[in-house]
């Protein structure tokens, strides 16, 4: 059965739909999180957001969308945080912020937007716990998926494999009742619009796993 995150960019009062959450069995709620830099759009200070948070009974699924993935690292680190995702797409030393992440005793993910080759994984594979395959482009809720992720989704899962490794698969972007079909075998799904915009969240919750 496959684990659902919840993202909340397309959500416009956050404080209440995490306590509604909090009544579901949804297991994290995925944390979107924007510098301005790295994508355009940028998302409330820490400061503001961990307040918000607080509302919450879930572990945190932290994707983080920022250049500079370190002093965030250590902030949401402070909290209630299951996976630390960034993107391999920065120009940073990433077996580095890799190690960061889990010397604060956290699982660590790396995210891949829609060009980005899975070949580039390939040298962190054995250093993760996580790929999170964007099927839309970072930045913002609401987008279709983009259909070549299938195709990806199912190369990663042979590369896991033929390595024997344990890492998850997480998809995020555009999930719904149909697209979720194209992505067997992700293990997570992070769905923001589709669940927000659903009357009910736990049966949006139950249909996507
Ligand atoms: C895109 C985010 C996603 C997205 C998910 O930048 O990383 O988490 O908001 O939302 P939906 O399900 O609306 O695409
Ligand atoms: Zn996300």
């Amino acid at each position: 059965m496959k684990k659902i995150a919840v993202s909340f960019l397309s959500s416009s009062h956050i404080a209440r739909d995490l306590e509604k959450l909090n009544l579901t069995d949804v297991d994290y709620i995925h944390v979107d999180f924007m510098d301005g830099k790295f994508v355009p759009q940028k998302t409330l200070p820490f400061k503001e957001l961990k307040n918000i948070y607080k509302y919450t009974s879930k572990r945190l699924d932290v994707h983080l969308m920022v250049k500079d993935p370190k002093k965030f690292i250590k902030k949401f680190a402070t909290l209630n945080t299951e996976f630390i995702t960034f993107h391999l797409e920065v120009d940073k030393n990433i077996e580095e912020l890799i190690d960061l992440v889990h010397r604060y005793g956290i699982k660590c993910g790396l995210a891949i937007n829609p060009e980005t080759d899975l070949e580039e994984l390939e040298p962190y594979l054995d250093k993760i716990d996580l790929v999170m395959v964007m099927s839309v482009h970072p930045g913002k809720g609401g987008q279709s998926f983009i259909l070549e992720t299938a195709l990806k989704v199912v190369q990663l899962k042979e590369m896991i494999t033929n390595k024997k490794l344990k890492v998850k698969i997480e998809v995020d972007g555009g999930i719904n009742l149909e697209t979720k079909e194209y992505v067997k075998d992700a293990d997570i799904l992070a769905a923001g619009s589709y669940i927000i915009h659903s009357p009910n969240f736990q049966e949006a919750i139950t249909q996507l796993r």
